[in-house]
């Protein structure tokens, strides 16, 4: 291994949105230069960056050109074709690895991964032609979720289904695409929680973080979690195999289902910070998303300490409603931190921004930072 990347090298990230973003102000606050690639403009990573260069990731003499001028590649965006990761490749450390994009990028090949190693998974069955849905059905059960294999992220592509009828009609509605049927968790509670890994081998996790969504998009998180240690235990131990598994330079996400009866089934992979992950940069000494570039960078990781219970809760485009939200009044609420991302268009489902609020215990710090988005 060669040595560190030290402040003052340039770091390339590939995609633009808010986790480039918010890796971009932890580089730059260390003294990087950060560049960003992705097919938009006026980013919320290229408003931060130095550079940003609007390509489409297919573009790979905008890639090679890109990777030439920086000193490590890593990425915030989950989807980047593999033939853009290798060019990075030729001309800067990618890290982590193309790999790893393979695997987690189809969810298919990442489950089939996860079973495969072992590791617990939510019961799955890959579909490919429309021969596979009968024996998909006998396998997994119903109530299942239906979600396609590729593309899919704050709950697109996919739902739930109640019937063989059922799942043929949404199957063919996704147009019939490659996809995995997987059996409906009548969970407890979601967890996640986040790992990094270094480029000189160190390994460091946070704790468990207790996540609610809405519409299959992540709206509350809190942390600590109140879970039992055999189930923190468990899942720390299940971080460091994926990323000794994986070989993770970078930061890793586990998604979990917490069961009823007490057992954690891993829902998936995020290769990268983590929404769920946010609240560690107003809560701990080191957020996931400093870990990230010391991890890239082959500097050593930051204490993962918590520093006061906090919660997250996210800021849908569905807030602004035809106006701005009252900024000011989630600002004058004690404790309460606000995050934006710089983007214009308030979308429905769009992730605008979170609001972080720290208080002495966790259900404290929910009840805040919830009272402080209502009064956006
Ligand atoms: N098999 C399942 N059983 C119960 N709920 C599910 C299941 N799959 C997904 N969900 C719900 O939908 C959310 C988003 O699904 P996920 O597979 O994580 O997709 P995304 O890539 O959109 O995050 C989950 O966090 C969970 O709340
Ligand atoms: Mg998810």
């Amino acid at each position: 291994m060669s040595g560190p990347i030290l402040p003052g090298a340039t770091i390339g990230v590939l995609g633009s949105g808010q986790l480039g973003r918010m890796f971009a102000m932890a580089a730059t606050r260390m003294g990087y230069r950060v560049h960003t690639l992705s097919p938009d403009e006026d980013t919320p990573t290229g408003q931060v960056a130095e550079l940003e260069i609007t390509a489409s990731f297919d573009d790979l003499d905008a890639v090679r050109a890109f990777a030439r001028n920086v000193d490590v590649v890593t990425f915030e965006f989950e989807n980047v074709p593999a033939a853009a990761a290798d060019m990075a490749g030729e001309h800067a450390p990618v890290r982590p690895s193309g790999h790893i994009l393979h695997t987690t990028q189809q969810r298919a090949r990442e489950k089939g991964f996860l079973a495969d190693g072992g590791f617990p998974v939510t019961p799955f069955a890959h579909l490919r032609t429309a021969r596979d849905l009968a024996d998909a059905v006998v396998q997994v059960g119903m109530p299942a979720v239906l979600k396609t294999a590729s593309f899919g992220y704050d709950g697109k592509g996919q739902q739930k289904v109640g019937s063989r009828e059922e799942a043929a009609i949404v199957w063919a509605e996704m147009g019939g695409q490659e996809a995995v049927l997987e059996r409906f968790i009548d969970f407890d509670r979601e967890l996640s929680m986040i790992g990094a890994r270094g480029a000189t081998g160190w390994m460091v996790t946070y704790g468990l973080v207790e996540n609610t969504h809405r519409d299959h998009i992540l709206d509350t998180s809190v942390y600590p979690a109140a879970v039992p240690a055999r189930v923190e235990r468990t899942a720390t131990e299940i971080v460091r195999r994926l990323l000794e598994r994986l070989d993770v330079i970078g930061v890793l996400c586990v998604e979990f289902f917490l069961t009823r009866d007490g057992a954690l089934l891993i829902n998936e992979l995020a290769p990268r910070p983590h929404n769920s992950g946010h609240l560690t940069i107003d809560a701990c000494v080191t957020s996931q998303f400093e870990q990230q570039v010391r991890a890239v960078c082959g500097l050593p990781p930051g204490a993962a300490d918590l520093l006061r219970p906090a919660a997250m809760a996210n800021l849908l485009g569905d807030l602004w409603n035809h106006r701005e939200p009252d900024w000011a009044a989630a600002c004058l609420v004690p404790g309460v931190k606000l995050h934006l991302y710089g983007k214009s268009e308030p979308r429905r489902g769009r992730k605008m921004g979170h609001l972080t609020a720290l208080a002495h215990h966790a259900p404290e710090a929910l009840r805040v930072v919830t009272a402080a988005r209502d009064a956006l």
